[in-house]
This record gives C-alpha cells, structure tokens and sequence, in this order.
C-alpha cells in the first residue's frame, strides 16, 4: 500500500512527523506499508520549513511541488497542478492530508478527483464558525471530500456528526502535535537569545502574530502590538516574527526596550521559550495547544477558536481582536489567578501510533 503524506506549511511538519515515525515502524514489523512524502512548497524558508525537517528528524520529502506564495487561488491552483502530475506519474491509495493549510485543502482535491483516490484528515471536523478565515474553508471543502477523520476532540466529532458524517468514518485518536512535543520535550534546547536578553524563568512574554485580520492591516497591528507593551510592565517580550508579520512590521517601526522582534525560532527553541515562559500571546491555533500541554497562561488575539478545548480545559483565553481586551488580561494574569488547565483527552503522546493501526485494519494489511 502506497500513502502520500502531504506536508506545505510550518504546522504541518510538526503533525505529519509523528505519523511518518510509525508508519516506519509498522514497516519494519513487516507490514506492506509504504509512504511518499510529498511537500507542496508552500513555506520555502529554511525557517519555515528546512529547519523543522532537521530538528525533528523528518525524512527528505520524496517531492517538492515548489508552489510557493501566491494568492489564495494562486497557491491553491499551482499545489493541485503539481500534485496532479505526481498522481498521474505513480497514484497512491491513501491520501493523508493534515490540519488546515491550503496545501491541506489543494492535495485532498487533487487526489479526490484522481479516481477517487481515498483521503484521510488528520484534525478533521474542527470548526471556528469563522468564514472569513481562509483556514475555514480549507477545513469544509477537506472534510467534504475527507474518507477517513482522525480527530482530536468531542468537539470535532460532533461536529462532522451535525454535517451528516457517519460514525464508522470517525476515528478520535488525539493530536498528533502533542505527539511531537512529548517526544520532543526533553530535547527542548534554550535558544541564544535567553543570554542575550537575560530572560529568567517565568520572567518574560512570548508571542507570536500571523493571522491576516491582526497583521495584514498596519494600523491595527500596530494598536495590538503597543497596548502589549504598555500591559507588560517592563517584561521582556519574545516576538518571534512570521514572514508574513515582518513585511508589515518594517513598515511601522515600533520601539520598545523590552520588545524584542527575533526572526522565527527552530521548534525545539521555541518550545523551550514557550515553556517557561510567563505567559504566551498569539493568534496562532497549534500554540495553544502546546500551551495547553505545557499548562502556561495563553491568551489569544482572535474572536473564535476552532479548537475550544484549549480554552474550556486548558490554559488559553481568547481575548477577541480588539487591543481594549489586552490590559484586563494581563491584569488577570499579573494577579496570579490564571486558570491552571488541564490536558484533553487522548493528547497523550499516542496518537500517531492509533492513526495508523486504523490505517493498518481499514486497508487489511494485518
Ligand atoms: C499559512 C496558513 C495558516 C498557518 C500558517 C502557519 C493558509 C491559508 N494559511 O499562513 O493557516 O497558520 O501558514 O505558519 O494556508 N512567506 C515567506 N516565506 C515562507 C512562507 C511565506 O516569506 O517560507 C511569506 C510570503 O510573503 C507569503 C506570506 O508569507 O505571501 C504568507 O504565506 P502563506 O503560506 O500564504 O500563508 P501564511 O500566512 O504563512
Ligand atoms: N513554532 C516554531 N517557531 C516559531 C513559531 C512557532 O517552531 O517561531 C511552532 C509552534 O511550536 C507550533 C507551530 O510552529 O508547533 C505553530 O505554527 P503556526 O503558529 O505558524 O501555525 P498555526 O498552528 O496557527 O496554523
């Protein structure tokens, strides 16, 4: 049995390690499972992209489409064409596709419509109401054509449940992010910086902005950035920038003693930074979950969330977009009364491990 796993952006390298590790596994117990990893391009800096496959230890991908940026339909057109051509070289039978990048919604497509190639979702049925987030519609149109959802809550599955989905093509298995971080945790390394700026352990603020409703728009990421720094009192804030927040960051020259703009962190570097950090600031989704884990405060700058659980049993708090909402939280979190968390179910390290087993069982392969 031949399997595509399809890796584009940052998150992605971090969810499909996991899964490629037992895969090799079950390989080497002897059964006929093989894989072809397959990158779309999507992130092309080496600390996007290049840096996630060394640290992790994650094969060279078999292919790169090399799609590269591009608008939405741009992106979404270069992936399906590049990912076409592969299917048309050598097809594969299972298309396993993660999270909710374009390059998740793209391959799915493209393998759905190449005779009806199977396609398996890993973090399938998460939704955050929000369609003006182009994540959403990736994760609709993915589970509209998706076989196989491996999900990582409740939440998730009634959710594909309320869209008509069966019970049969649900498989709750946990988060296979959680997976990487377990496995990674006591390789976390402390970055160079932590000298640089002498940070102390729950002594400082990371944070992280990428999403186009904070960043895209100058005068409002400016309004965010500044109302963090006057809620920080004094505290070194960590602001690992994504490229997409550095183009527009240059354009507003904020100064600040205690911010400190870095280019984006290797993962084992961040995690550390995440670790033992006061608190974390961000609008990224697979961050709060980490923090979740990791039980640190975590408040996120977004309206909604599509992965609630960190937020009614974990440690994020989502304070909506607008910078009004900062100072109360800080306040709240200065106070010493951050809520402490807890882990969800299954986020236990095994994830991967329970995809393919099922993988293994639903294609006869045992
Ligand atoms: C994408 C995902 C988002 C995810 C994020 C993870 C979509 C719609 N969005 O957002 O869900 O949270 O990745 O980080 O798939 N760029 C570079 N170098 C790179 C990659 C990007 O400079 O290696 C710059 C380019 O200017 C590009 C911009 O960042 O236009 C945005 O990249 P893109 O992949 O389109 O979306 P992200 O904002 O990274
Ligand atoms: N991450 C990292 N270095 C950074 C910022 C994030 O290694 O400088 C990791 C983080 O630990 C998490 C993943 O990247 O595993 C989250 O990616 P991102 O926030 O870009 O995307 P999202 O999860 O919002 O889709």
């Amino acid at each position: 049995m031949l399997i595509d796993i399809i890796a584009g952006a940052r998150p992605n390298f971090i969810k499909i390690a996991p899964i490629i590790e037992a895969i090799e596994t079950q390989q080497k117990d002897g059964v006929n499972i093989h894989y072809r990893l397959v990158h779309t391009g999507q992130h092309y800096d080496k600390k996007m992209s290049g840096d996630f496959f060394d640290q992790l230890n994650i094969p060279a991908p078999h292919h790169n489409l090399e799609a590269g940026s591009g608008t939405q339909a741009e992106q979404t057109g270069k992936i399906m064409m590049g990912y076409e051509r592969l299917l048309m070289e050598k097809p594969c039978d299972l298309c396993i596709v993660v999270g909710d990048v374009t390059s998740t919604m793209a391959c799915s497509i493209a393998a759905k419509k190449m005779n009806n190639i199977k396609v398996a979702h890993v973090e399938g049925g998460i939704r955050s109401g929000d369609w003006t987030m182009p994540e959403e519609i990736n994760r609709i149109v993915t589970d509209a054509i998706t076989d196989y959802f491996f999900t990582t809550s409740e939440v998730a599955n009634n959710n594909l449940r309320n869209a008509g989905v069966k019970n049969d093509k649900i498989f709750f298995v946990g988060n296979t992010m959680i997976d990487t971080l377990y496995k990674q945790m006591p390789r976390l390394q402390k970055p160079d910086k932590w000298d640089k700026y002498e940070l102390k352990d729950k002594g400082y603020i990371i944070m992280t902005l990428h999403r186009p409703a904070n960043v895209d728009n100058k005068e409002k990421l400016k309004e965010l950035i500044t109302e963090i720094i006057n809620s920080s009192k004094g505290l070194p804030l960590i602001f690992p920038v994504h490229p997409r927040t550095a183009k527009m960051l240059e354009t507003i020259g904020i100064d600040a003693g205690n911010l400190h703009v870095i280019e984006p962190l290797g993962y084992l570097e961040f995690n550390y930074l995440v670790k033992n950090a006061k608190a974390v600031i961000t609008d990224s989704g697979g961050i709060t979950e980490e923090a979740t884990v990791m039980g640190v405060p975590c408040m996120t700058l977004r309206d909604s969330t599509e992965r609630p659980e960190t937020c009614t049993i974990g440690t994020n708090e989502l304070l909506g977009t607008d910078p009004k909402s900062i100072p109360p939280a800080f306040d709240q979190l200065f106070s010493g009364k951050w809520k402490k968390g807890s882990i969800p179910e299954l986020w236990d390290g095994k994830t991967a491990q329970r995809i393919v087993k099922h993988i293994v069982e639903l294609f006869g392969l045992n």
